[in-house]
């Protein structure tokens, strides 16, 4: 997993938590890569597992919990680090679309070692979409902050629902986004 993911993660921790948190964090998980990231190497996505693990013993705070609101924080710190991806794009159900054809496939770009997920989106209308999540690691919960911080910056009143699929260890999932009517 690339390094921007464990140094957004780290900032995250700094800012909602406390930057004696983010320390107690790496002094106490065994990692591989001891703690130190750059946002361009890569680094072993177990290690943020076992990063969000002790944050959820630390806090009481459920794992999924976590990992949804690191992606509500991670969709906001991309439209500030990669503002191209935004603009002329006026809703959540277009920018979802363009994560699959174009922003993960720059991404592939400019990283090429990036590991990515695939996504199918459907739209059925104006008001529905659904889109499936399917990777070799288990972060359907990070697509699911993602998905709830797109819909937070286009502003937009959308309900998510989500089916767990395959064996349900989080790397298959179909989200359901219905736009409550205006
Ligand atoms: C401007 C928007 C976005 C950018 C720049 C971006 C970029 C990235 C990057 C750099 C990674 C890490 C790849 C690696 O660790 O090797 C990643 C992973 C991921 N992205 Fe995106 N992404 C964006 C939007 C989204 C959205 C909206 C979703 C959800 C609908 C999404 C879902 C994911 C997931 C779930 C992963 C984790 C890897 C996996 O599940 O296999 N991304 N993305």
């Amino acid at each position: 997993m690339k390094g921007i993911v464990f140094t957004e993660f780290m900032e995250m921790v700094d800012e909602k938590f406390s930057p004696e948190m983010t320390e107690s964090l790496l002094d106490e998980v065994d990692l591989e890569s001891g703690g130190v990231y750059t946002s361009v190497a890569t680094y072993d996505h177990g290690e943020i597992v076992s990063l969000v693990g002790k944050l959820s013993e630390k806090t009481d705070i459920p794992v999924p919990t976590l990992i949804q609101v690191f992606g509500e924080y991670l969709l906001e710190r991309f439209t500030v680090l990669y503002p191209a991806f935004f603009e002329g794009v006026t809703s959540t159900f277009s920018f979802l679309d363009s994560i699959e054809n174009h922003v993960h496939i720059e991404v592939k770009k400019l990283y090429n070692d990036a590991e990515l997920p695939t996504f199918k989106t459907e739209k059925n209308g104006d008001l529905e979409m659904t889109m499936i999540y399917q990777s070799e690691r288990p972060f359907a919960d990070l697509a699911e902050g993602l998905i709830r911080g797109s819909v937070a910056f286009f502003g937009e009143e959308i309900r998510i629902t989500r089916e767990d699929l395959g064996d349900c260890n989080g790397s298959h999932a179909k989200f359901r986004l219905e736009k409550v009517a205006a």
